[in-house]
C-alpha cells in the first residue's frame, strides 16, 4: 500500500491554522493561559492534500486563498509538499480561511474555523475543470466549501466513474442525502451522530449508525472511531472492524485527514477497503503523535514501520 501510482484530486479548503496548547477547554466568559502558540498551515482540505502526497500520491487540488500574506504562504507551503496548486484560486474579495484550535492535555482539540476564501469556490471551478476529474483515480472532498461545489466535485466524480470519498466534516445544518451519494463517506463518531441523532459508542451502536448512512446513500462507510480503531461496512451491509494501532497521543487536531487521505491513496492503489482501513487507521494513530496539522501528517516509511511494529489483521 506505500507503493504504486495513485493520482488523488482534492476539492478542499486551506486554511492557516492558529493553535494554542490549553490545560483544559474554557467555559463560557472565562479567560485562561494557554501556551505553545504556534501559525501553521491546515484546513481539511490541504491536509488531507499533504498527507496524500507525504504517502507518495501525485496530488492536484481545486481549492482558493484569500490574496494575503496568508494566501501566500499557504500556497507556497502546497507546493513545497508537491502538491500541484496551479487550481488554487486567489480570491479578490476575501481573506484566507483561518482556523482557531484549542489543544487540551489529552491532546483533544477544539476548533472555530473562519472560512473566508474557501466560500468563494463556486461549482463552475469544477466544472470547468472536469479533464481533472478524467485524470484522477480518487476525488477526496470535505464540507469547509459551499455544498453546492462539493456537490457538484460529487456529480462530475460519478460522471468520470473516479472513487468519491467525502469526509461529512463539518456537518452542516443543511445535510441533503445527496452529499451521501458518495462511493465513501469517512465520518468520525460526532460528524456520525450529527447525522443521524444516534452516538456511535459501542459495536451495536456503531453498527445502527453506519447502516443509516448506507440507507442514506453512501456506498460504504468508514466509521472513524478514534481510539477503539475503524469500523467498515458496505452497501451489502457486510461490515468489518479494524483495530486501532496503540500510539502516545500529543495532538489529534487532523488525524482524522491523516486518515481520510491514505484511505483515498491505498484505494487509489487498488487496495481492498479492508487493507485500505489499515493502513488508513495507522496515518490516522501517527498524525495524533505530533503538534499540529500538515505539520503531523505522517511520510509512507512511518506508516510501513507503524504497521510492521504492531501487526493486525
Ligand atoms: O481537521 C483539522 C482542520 O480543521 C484544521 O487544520 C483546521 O484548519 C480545520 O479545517
Amino acid at each position: 500500500m506505500t507503493d504504486g501510482e495513485a493520482n488523488v484530486l482534492v476539492v478542499g479548503s486551506i486554511n492557516m491554522d492558529l493553535m494554542v496548547r490549553v490545560g483544559r477547554m474554557p467555559v463560557p466568559g472565562e479567560t485562561i493561559h494557554g501556551e505553545d502558540f504556534r501559525t501553521n498551515p491546515g484546513g481539511k482540505g490541504a491536509n488531507q492534500a499533504v498527507a496524500a502526497a507525504r504517502l507518495g500520491a501525485k496530488v492536484r487540488m481545486i481549492g482558493s486563498v484569500g490574496r494575503d500574506d496568508f494566501g501566500r504562504a499557504l500556497k507556497q507551503s502546497l507546493a513545497g509538499e508537491g502538491v500541484d496548486v496551479e487550481y488554487i484560486r486567489e480570491s479578490e474579495r476575501s481573506a484566507s480561511g483561518t482556523a482557531m484550535i484549542l489543544v487540551d492535555q489529552k491532546g483533544e482539540n477544539s476548533i472555530v474555523v473562519a472560512g473566508g476564501a474557501n466560500f468563494d469556490v463556486t461549482p463552475d471551478d469544477v466544472f470547468s475543470r472536469e479533464d481533472l476529474f478524467t485524470e484522477c483515480d480518487v476525488v477526496l472532498m470535505q464540507l469547509e466549501l459551499p455544498l453546492q461545489t462539493v456537490r457538484a466535485a460529487i456529480e462530475v466524480g460519478r460522471r468520470h466513474h473516479v472513487r468519491t470519498i467525502l469526509d461529512p466534516a463539518p456537518v452542516p445544518k443543511q445535510f441533503s442525502d445527496g452529499l451521501c451519494e458518495v462511493d465513501i463517506l469517512t465520518p468520525n463518531v460526532v460528524e456520525a451522530e450529527r447525522l443521524t441523532g444516534h452516538k456511535a459508542a459501542e459495536e451495536r451502536v456503531d453498527k445502527i449508525v453506519a447502516s443509516q448512512l448506507i440507507a442514506r446513500g453512501a456506498k460504504n462507510v468508514v466509521l472513524k472511531l478514534g481510539s477503539r480503531g475503524s469500523l467498515v461496512i458496505c452497501a451489502d451491509q457486510h461490515f468489518y472492524r479494524i483495530p486501532p494501532y496503540k500510539v502516545l497521543v500529543r495532538d489529534t487536531t487532523a488525524a482524522g485527514d491523516a486518515f481520510t487521505a491514505a484511505l483515498g491513496v491505498a484505494v487509489a492503489r487498488g487496495a481492498s477497503l479492508h487493507d485500505a482501513a489499515r493502513f488508513a487507521n495507522a496515518a490516522g494513530a501517527l498524525a495524533c503523535t505530533k503538534f499540529g496539522a500538515q505539520a503531523a501528517m505522517p511520510a509512507a516509511y512511518e506508516v510501513k514501520m507503524l504497521m510492521d511494529d504492531q501487526p493486525t489483521k
